[in-house]
C-alpha cells in the first residue's frame, strides 16, 4: 500500500499537531453526535475508516458494550499510532487500510463511519460504494460548503476560510468539497437511501433551511432508496 503525497501532510509531528489542535476545535464537539446515530442494538461489528487520530473512535469505544469489536482504520500509519498512544477505555483493532479498497468481506458491519474525510477523498463515489460494500449501514459527516458564511466569501470573491474549513485554497486536503444538496442529489441518483440527517452549527441543531444556515452535516444511510 502506497502513502500518497496528499496523506503524507500527516506524518510525523503533524499528526500530533492534528491531535492538539485541529481535533479539539474541528471533530471533538461532533463525535457524541456521530456514536448517537449507532443503535447499539443487535450490534456486532461497527467498522470505522480514516480515523485519523481516534476522536470518533473513541467516542465510539466509550460508547459501545464491549461485546462490540470495533475495528478504526487509516491509510497513514503514524495517525494510527497516534491514535493508539491516545488509547481507549476498551479495545480497538487499529488497521491500516485504504478507504477506496477496503480489506474487509462483503457484509461484515453492521455500521461504517467517516468522519469529516469526504471532503479531503479524491473519489467520493468509491469510498461510499465500499462502505456500503462492507457495512449494512454508513455514517458520514462533512463541512457543508452551501452555509451562509460559505456563499459569503464566495460572493466576495474568495474560497472560505472559517472554522469548519481552516485551510487556504493553496494548502487544502479538502479536494472534494460538497453542500447538504449536493450529497442528497449524489444518494439520489444512486438510490442510496438517507436514514436520517442531522445538521449543525456551533454544535446546535440545524431545522429551518438546513443548506444555508447548516454548517456541518451527519448522514446516516443505508443500501436501497425507497
Ligand atoms: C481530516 S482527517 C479526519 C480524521 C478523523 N476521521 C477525524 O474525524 O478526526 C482525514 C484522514 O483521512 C485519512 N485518509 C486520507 N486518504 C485516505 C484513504 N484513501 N484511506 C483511508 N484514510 C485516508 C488521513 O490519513 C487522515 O487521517
Amino acid at each position: 500500500m502506497t502513502v500518497r503525497a496528499d496523506d503524507a501532510r500527516f506524518t510525523g509531528s503533524i499528526s500530533e499537531l492534528y491531535e492538539s489542535e485541529l481535533v479539539p476545535l474541528l471533530f471533538a464537539p461532533y463525535a457524541e453526535d456521530v456514536v448517537d446515530r449507532l443503535s447499539a442494538n443487535g450490534l456486532t461489528r461497527v467498522l470505522e475508516v480514516a480515523a485519523g487520530t481516534g476522536v470518533v473512535t473513541r467516542a465510539l469505544a466509550s460508547a459501545l458494550p464491549a461485546s462490540v469489536t470495533i475495528v478504526a482504520t487509516d491509510l497513514n500509519q503514524t495517525m494510527l499510532d497516534t491514535a493508539a498512544a491516545a488509547g481507549t477505555s476498551r479495545p480497538v483493532e487499529w488497521r491500516r487500510a485504504d478507504a477506496m479498497d477496503l480489506p474487509f468481506e462483503d457484509d461484515s458491519f453492521d455500521y461504517v463511519v467517516l468522519s469529516q474525510t469526504l471532503q479531503a477523498m479524491k473519489n467520493s463515489e468509491i469510498i461510499m460504494r465500499e462502505m456500503l460494500r462492507v457495512g449494512r449501514e454508513g455514517i458520514v459527516t462533512f463541512p457543508n460548503f452551501g452555509y451562509w458564511r460559505n456563499r459569503l466569501h464566495i460572493a466576495a470573491g474568495y474560497m472560505p476560510v472559517s472554522e469548519n474549513l481552516p485551510y487556504q485554497w493553496f494548502d487544502t486536503p479538502n479536494v472534494q468539497l460538497c453542500t447538504i444538496a449536493d450529497f442528497e442529489r449524489f444518494c439520489r441518483e444512486r438510490r442510496i437511501r438517507i436514514v436520517e440527517r442531522k445538521v449543525l452549527t456551533k454544535g446546535a441543531t440545524v431545522k429551518l433551511l438546513p443548506n444555508l444556515l447548516g454548517a456541518l452535516a451527519i448522514f446516516h444511510f443505508g443500501n436501497g432508496a425507497e
